[in-house]
C-alpha cells in the first residue's frame, strides 16, 4: 500500500504540474502579445503536456486507491523582459521540476514502494527531454544574441512544434 507521505508528495506534484501549465500559458500570452507567434504555439503545446503530466498522477493515485486533491494554484510570473528571458526561466523551471521528481523517486525508494517507483520512471525520462528541449532553444537564442532576424527565425521554427 502506498504511504500517506508519498500520497501527499504526489498531490504536491499534481499542484506543481498544473502550476507549470499555468506558467507556460502565461509565457504563451507574453509571446503572443510580443508577436512571437512560434513561441506562443510552443508554450500552448507545452501547457497541454503539463496538464497531461498532472492527470497521469491523478489517475495513478486513483489506481492505487488513494485520494487525489485538486490544488489551489498560485499566480504565475508574467513579467518577462525578452524571448531569451522567457526560455531561460522555462529551463530553470524544468530543472526545479526534475529535482522534485527525483525527490519523489527517493521517497518511493525509502518506502520500498516498487510500483510507485516504476510509475515515476516515466517522469525521470520525460524530464531529460524537457530540459533538453528548453536548453536547445536557450542556446540558439544565445547564438543570435540581439539579432532580430535570428530571433524571428528561431521563433518561426517554434511554430512547427
Ligand atoms: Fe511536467
Ligand atoms: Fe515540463
Amino acid at each position: 500500500m502506498i504511504s500517506k507521505r508519498l500520497v501527499d508528495a504526489i498531490n504536491d506534484q499534481i499542484k506543481a504540474e498544473f502550476e507549470s501549465a499555468s506558467l507556460y500559458l502565461s509565457m504563451a500570452i507574453w509571446s503572443a502579445r510580443n508577436s512571437f507567434f512560434g513561441a506562443e504555439n510552443f508554450f500552448i503545446k507545452q501547457a497541454e503536456e503539463e496538464k497531461e503530466h498532472a492527470m497521469k498522477f491523478v489517475k495513478y493515485l486513483l489506481e492505487v486507491d488513494a485520494q487525489p486533491i485538486m490544488p489551489e494554484l498560485s499566480k504565475p510570473d508574467s513579467d518577462f523582459s525578452s524571448l531569451q528571458d522567457v526560455f531561460k526561466r522555462g529551463l530553470e523551471h524544468e530543472k526545479l521540476v526534475t529535482s522534485r521528481i527525483n525527490d519523489l523517486v527517493k521517497l518511493s525508494d525509502e518506502d520500498e514502494d516498487y510500483a510507485t517507483n516504476d510509475f515515476l520512471q516515466w517522469y525521470v525520462t520525460e524530464q531529460v527531454e524537457e530540459e533538453k528541449s528548453f536548453r536547445d532553444i536557450v542556446r540558439r537564442l544565445e547564438i543570435v544574441k540581439e539579432s532580430a532576424a535570428g530571433i524571428l527565425r528561431i521563433d518561426d521554427n517554434l511554430a512547427q512544434r
